[in-house]
């Protein structure tokens, strides 16, 4: 998993990769010739006081010891540029899947996780990618290396690296088995302080409305404590980890320096020799740390790949078609068709559409009337292809929208959510969504017939030098600064801005009193002449005029016609107009 997602994404940077290796086996190739230098040194110059051999084999050492950090800093400028570039294209990647989610998909993640995988997780594997790079060429010459010019100083210590190597091993992998499952955990609890903290900042209103901070405070003291537990846990190992490594070597140093003595006393090996094999045994037990820690990575990385490899993976239950067929005319409204419509949620038991037939004709208006939960909503979201029927036909201009490209759904179809959804930005960025060449006339047209102009003209946002006003003033996300009914008018202005083929409105009239509903619907009667409208609607008076009537009951349609027939012919109209007649009137 983690192999398979770091390959995939490592494929452009190979010759970075290829460089990364060179310069580091020139690092460590001076990395490991520097000691022996040193005891040349120290043995052929100092010993016998030739100066002249000092300042040469020097002037040696510093030319090794500049191309040494050069190419040390040249390979981490590569290992960097790869691992950051790798961690930017999977979270790329990331995005682009998620960004074809149909809400079935997104409904089995939820957002928490998704920022979670795209963000931290992706970090966890950018981390390995950055260690390994400039590890995995270091370590295993330095510590093989390390261990044969060693033995070349002082055959007689070899022991020693046969002794400090395995002990810190122990020592450095205790710690790591103890830290792996830390780790784990620490990124559950990522997962959960992020939900927490999401619910919180959305459902805020809520929280206020039924006085639960109390207990709202509670859920993210719980969370928070619990990674700070974790983490602190982490911390007092590495807090451990970092004295019990120096002691190792320090052992180690003074056991070199306390064998090695009576070696020298007993003129078995020269001092320089004996330095040098010290700063071997250093550099060996260097590598091998840096090793562990490598592999401390792993499992972590592992867990992270999972998780993004999973998004990854999800495969899209709304397939693009590989040919689309074009939409047979390109101007004036679009026939939207149902042909024996049925469906079920996903894992549902009974489905919530049941062979659901009518035609929408160009140039004239739909509406839908029914209960709450009678699957309204579910049936326009079939006609952007929010999700696809179970059984049946959608139709738009006589193609099955499942042949059509997904953006000429896009361009033919304005559907209007019953939860509006402006996203952070200006005024005129969000109703510019659907077309961006549009100019200002056309947002005020859109705004005029939206009933909008009129809040937006008056509308100051922000203060000091950020002040602005009318088209340019901003929304906050989500559309949390503006209210419900001034969202749904601007959702509206989007939408006609956009000028689509078919516009389709779920219940985006309801927040609206009812003035401003004539109003709307009269300005709208004018703008989407041609177009096919489909109205979704709770109260009958938006509905009276409409060509077509459809009745929906628990997703199928039991009745249909215009509203004077349906006065006649269906029970349930007229009980929605009798409850509403009476409502009215009491009112
Ligand atoms: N994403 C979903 N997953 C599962 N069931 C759903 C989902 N959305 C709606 N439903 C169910 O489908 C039925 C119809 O809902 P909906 O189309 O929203 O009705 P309406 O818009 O008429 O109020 C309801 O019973 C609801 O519980
Ligand atoms: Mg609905």
């Amino acid at each position: 998993m983690l192999w398979t997602l770091i390959r995939r994404h490592l494929r452009p940077y190979l010759p970075h990769v290829a460089a990364v290796a060179v310069l580091q086996l020139a690092t460590v190739l001076a990395t490991l010739y520097l000691p022996s230098l040193n005891a040349d040194i120290i043995d052929n110059g100092v010993a016998t006081g030739d100066t002249d051999y000092i300042w040469r084999v020097g002037g040696v050492m510093l030319l090794v010891a500049m191309a040494q950090v050069i190419t040390a800093i040249a390979s981490v400028w590569f290992g960097a540029r790869v691992a950051m570039g790798m961690g930017r294209d999977i979270r790329r990647s990331v995005y682009t899947r998620v960004d074809r989610f149909s809400t079935e998909e997104m409904g089995r993640y939820g957002a928490a996780t998704l920022i979670t995988r795209a963000t931290n997780d992706v970090q966890q594997v950018q981390m390995l990618v950055l260690m390994t790079l400039n590890f995995m060429v270091m370590v295993p010459i330095m510590s093989i290396g390390g261990i044969v010019m060693a033995i070349q100083e002082d055959p007689g210590l070899s022991w020693l690296v046969w002794v400090s190597v395995p002990v810190l091993m122990v020592i450095v992998g205790l710690l790591v088995t103890r830290l792996m499952p830390l780790f784990q955990r620490m990124q559950d609890n990522i997962d959960s302080i992020n939900g927490v903290m999401r619910e919180q900042i959305m459902g805020i209103r809520v929280v206020r409305a039924f006085v639960r901070e109390e207990h709202e405070i509670g859920r993210f003291r719980d969370a928070n404590a619990t990674l700070t537990d974790t983490s602190v846990r982490i911390g007092r190992l590495f807090v451990i980890m970092g004295p019990a490594i120096t002691i190792v070597l320090h052992l180690a140093t003074a056991a070199v320096l306390w064998f090695g003595g009576h070696r020298v006393d007993a003129g078995l090996v020269e001092v320089g020799a004996l330095t040098a094999f010290m700063q071997y045994l250093l550099q060996i037990l260097m590598a091998v740390m840096m090793g562990t820690f490598m592999f401390m990575m792993f499992p972590r990385a592992i867990i992270s790949a999972r998780r993004i490899s999973e998004v990854l993976e999800t495969a899209p239950t709304l397939h693009e078609p590989a040919v689309p067929t074009p939409l047979p005319t390109a101007d004036g409204g679009a026939t939207v068709e149902f042909r024996d419509v049925t469906f079920s949620y996903p894992g549902a038991e009974s489905p919530v559409l049941d062979g659901v037939s009518f035609t929408a004709e160009a140039g004239r208006t739909t509406a839908i009337i029914g209960s709450t939960g009678s699957g309204k909503t579910t049936l326009v979201s079939l006609i952007p292809r929010l999700h696809d029927a179970t059984s049946g036909q959608v139709l738009l201009d006589g193609v099955p929208v499942t042949d059509l490209a997904r953006a000429d759904i896009s361009a033919a179809v304005g559907l209007v959510p019953q939860k509006p959804y402006p996203f952070s930005g200006t005024i005129a960025h969000n109703l510019r969504f659907g077309d961006p060449s549009a100019d200002e006339k056309q947002l005020w047209d859109a705004l005029e017939v939206a009933q909008g102009a009129g809040f937006v003209r008056e509308r100051t946002t922000g203060e000091g030098d950020a002040v602005a006003t009318g088209l340019e003033s901003t929304v906050s996300q989500g559309g949390t600064n503006v209210s419900g009914g001034q969202r749904q008018r601007l959702c509206i202005a989007r939408t006609l801005v956009a000028a689509p083929r078919v516009f389709v409105f779920d219940d985006s009239f309801s927040a609206l009193d009812v003035t401003t509903d004539a109003r709307v619907r009269e300005g709208l009667a004018q703008h989407t002449r041609g177009a096919t409208t489909i109205i979704v609607a709770q109260r009958i008076s938006t509905i009276t005029s409409a060509d077509q009537i459809l009745v929906l009951e628990e997703g199928r349609i039991v009745g249909r016609g215009t509203h004077e027939e349906l006065l006649e012919s269906s029970e349930t109209y007229r009980e929605i107009v009798d409850s509403q007649i009476t409502a009215e009137e009491m009112a």
